[in-house]
């Protein structure tokens, strides 16, 4: 057994941060220490924490002596054999997790942006020392879904992943669907609970779901697919009365992670749709996640759970720490079963085809309608329904929500400049994607 004390043959973690997750993982592995030490044939112990602060009040008890400030005592001590981290943030955690891999340890990482920005790279040193990179809990918090895309699913040619792996956005989607809150409120009210952040930017703008979808869409494509590559729009131009019109038409909004593959090409994008509300993906409401995962021999699989939290993050983390644990108690090769060699193209989104929800304020008189459809017309978009909805007699202004048949993305954006022109369209209030 590599580096393990032959004494009492103990596999030694090193955690680097002690905050929710990482409270969660010593909590865990100091209760299930007796069934841990069954399942991995040795006994596995926390030996260092890495801190920023080590005199601030922990939500769990710390035995003496093992928190530290300096990330030498675990990343340079040979006796650590798998560190855990669970600090958050690219810097200084891909440094140290750098640092691990050259130094022969196995790594498990809740970190979502560093394998979205670094993955790649991580992997490559982790195969090249012959350690394992694990990082199950970097998207989906506690849903296992990385174990499958590159275990129990891999004779299979994925399609398409459609994923909704962002709590804080999905539990204000949720209140502006049931109770007619609009976007300011619904994120006070996921602020006071917290769900969502002081600055809620990462989250609101689709930053984190990026992230995650990076990480998927590589994994499941087998190709490198970096946070950049991923195009994102955020659901802070939603308004109440979308959720309504969308209701009306038979949808729910959700903030979707979509990556699809379609001859060598793929598309990667989050941003708000429009999904029929008998899907099951528009049950998945409050702060769960769900990731529907689209292969030619499965066909359809859903997973669904929750995807934050303390202990739903720990389960995973555990789970990896046991995998790497037993690896190492049994001298294992470790192998690593993930490959990203396969070279796709990206498609830009001006490429994509898909159906429109379009809400529109135009003055309210005769053939406005008219010219709306010449322009939409000209440019092969055929409109599948129109609505018009809540006249303001004041302003003698109404509101108009077109759906549209399947069209290309370029020509609806150059159809909404063109329709901005028109004299008697006062704003184009929202353009939403639909996804059937
Ligand atoms: N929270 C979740 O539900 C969840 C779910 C899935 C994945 N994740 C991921 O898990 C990771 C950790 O999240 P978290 O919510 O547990 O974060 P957190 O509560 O903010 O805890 C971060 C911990 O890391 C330590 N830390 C941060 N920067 C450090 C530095 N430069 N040097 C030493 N220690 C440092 C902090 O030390 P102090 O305590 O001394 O400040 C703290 O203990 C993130 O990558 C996150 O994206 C979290």
């Amino acid at each position: 057994m590599k580096n393990v004390n032959p004494k009492d043959r103990s596999i030694n973690v090193g955690l680097l941060g002690l905050g929710v997750v990482g409270s969660g993982v010593l909590k865990a592995l100091t209760q299930k220490s007796a069934l841990i030490t069954k399942q991995v044939g040795c006994a596995v112990h926390i030996t260092r924490i890495l801190v920023k602060d080590q005199d601030k009040p922990r939500a769990v008890e710390v035995p003496k002596g093992l928190l530290t400030t300096d990330p030498s005592h675990i990343l340079e001590d040979p006796q650590v054999h798998i560190v855990v981290e669970a600090m958050g943030g690219e810097m200084p955690a891909l440094d140290y997790l750098r640092k691990a891999l050259q130094e022969g340890k196995s790594v498990v990482t809740a970190n979502k942006e560093v394998m979205a920005k670094h993955g790649p790279e991580l992997l490559e040193l982790a195969n090249k020392n012959c350690v394992q990179l694990l990082f199950e809990a970097s998207v989906g918090g506690g849903i296992p879904i990385l174990g499958p895309l590159t275990k129990d699913l891999r004779g299979n040619e994925i399609t398409a992943i459609r994923a909704i792996i962002n709590g804080t956005t999905n539990y204000i989607l949720t209140k502006m669907t049931y109770e007619n809150m609009e976007f300011d409120e619904a994120l006070k009210e996921a602020q006071e609970l917290g769900y969502a952040e002081a600055d809620p930017t990462n989250d609101v703008e689709g930053i984190d779901a990026g992230y995650k979808l990076a990480i998927l869409a590589s994994l499941a494509f087998q190709t490198k697919v970096a946070a950049k590559d991923v195009y994102r729009e955020g659901i802070s131009r939603l308004a109440a009365r979308d959720f309504r019109y969308a209701r009306e038409l038979g949808y729910v909004i959700k903030l979707m992670a979509i990556a699809r593959s379609e001859g060598g090409q793929l598309e990667a994008r989050v941003h708000p749709v429009l999904i029929p509300k008998e899907a099951p993906l528009a049950k998945v409401d409050g702060v769960l996640n769900a990731v529907e995962v689209e292969g030619d021999l499965v066909g359809r699989v859903l997973f669904h759970g929750p995807g934050a939290g303390s202990m739903p993050t720990t389960s995973a983390v555990v789970g990896n720490v046991l995998e790497a644990a037993s690896n190492i108690a049994r001298e294992l090769p470790s192998s690593s079963l993930i490959t990203l060699d396969r070279v796709m193209t990206l498609r830009s989104i001006s490429d994509l085809v898909t159906r429109y929800y379009i809400r529109v304020t135009v003055s309210d008189q005769a053939g406005v309608l008219a010219q709306m459809a010449a322009i939409l017309g000209n440019l092969q978009i055929s409109i599948a329904s129109v609505m018009q909805k809540e006249a303001d007699h004041r302003d003698q202004t109404a509101e108009l929500v077109i759906t549209t048949h399947p069209s290309r993305e370029k020509d609806v954006q150059q159809a909404l400049k063109e329709l901005e022109k028109l004299e008697m369209v006062r704003e184009i209030g929202n353009f939403l994607r639909v996804e059937e």
